[in-house]
């Protein structure tokens, strides 16, 4: 009686787990059809039948991001909106360069965890976790150094070199989405009200302007 209760445990435990993240496929690989008419979480498989080798390649990641920008970086993607066999088996490919002083600014993944290295120069890095501690773990990262920043929580990379930086960074969603804090919250569309912003931030009226005419 107790090891039927302990295997029910231990089936209830690993039910939850399989949902911490993309559904777990239950096929060798669903293909994106991208001319599907169905709406379902993801995308819906093209025949498995008609799949090609194209289906799961992509090139081009040896290419240097354009990072003459406000924020001195630049992200290339690489998720199932650019590898259509990516659909179902969460997991996605990032690279980020960075200009001396560029920064990726921060953002959080909602869908993913992500785990970065460096391949080039050097980065301060960094995550804060979610109330009511938001401590801030942050570390100076040299080149083959590796970080993680948890799924759902705000982190940043800063340049501080002389010389440019790039990372390649694993995130565990073919789909992890971005949220960029200061696009979000003062460059949202239409604009969330001064009066709002003002009173979270504990500013003047007139800064959270100005903050918002920079958007
Ligand atoms: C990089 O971006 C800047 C600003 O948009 C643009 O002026 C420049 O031509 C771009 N450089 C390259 C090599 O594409």
């Amino acid at each position: 009686m107790a090891s039927k209760f302990f295997l029910l445990a231990l089936m209830a435990m690993s039910a939850s787990r399989a949902l911490a993240s993309d559904p777990g496929q239950l096929q060798d690989f669903c293909v994106a059809d991208r001319t599907s008419q169905v709406f379902v979480n993801g995308f819906a498989c093209k025949d498995p039948k008609t799949a090609v080798v194209e289906d799961f390649f992509f090139s081009g990641l040896h290419m240097a991001g354009n990072t003459s920008n406000k924020q001195g970086s630049a992200v290339t993607a690489v998720n199932v909106a650019h590898i259509d066999g990516l659909n179902t088996l969460g997991i996605s490919l990032v690279r980020v360069d960075y200009a001396p002083n560029g920064q990726n600014p921060p953002h959080i993944h909602p869908r993913a965890t992500e785990i970065l290295t460096v391949l080039e120069g050097s980065l301060y890095v960094g995550f804060v976790t979610s109330n009511l501690e938001n401590k801030l773990f942050a570390k100076f990262l040299n080149k083959g150094d590796v970080f993680v920043f948890p799924q759902g929580l705000i982190h940043f990379q800063f340049n501080l070199g002389t010389n440019k930086a790039v990372a390649i960074a694993a995130l565990s969603s073919k789909n992890p989405g971005v949220i960029t804090v200061n696009n979000a919250v003062f460059g949202s569309k239409p604009s969330i009200s001064d009066d709002i912003l003002a009173k979270a931030f504990q500013v003047d009226k007139n800064i959270v302007d100005n903050i918002q005419a920079q958007f």
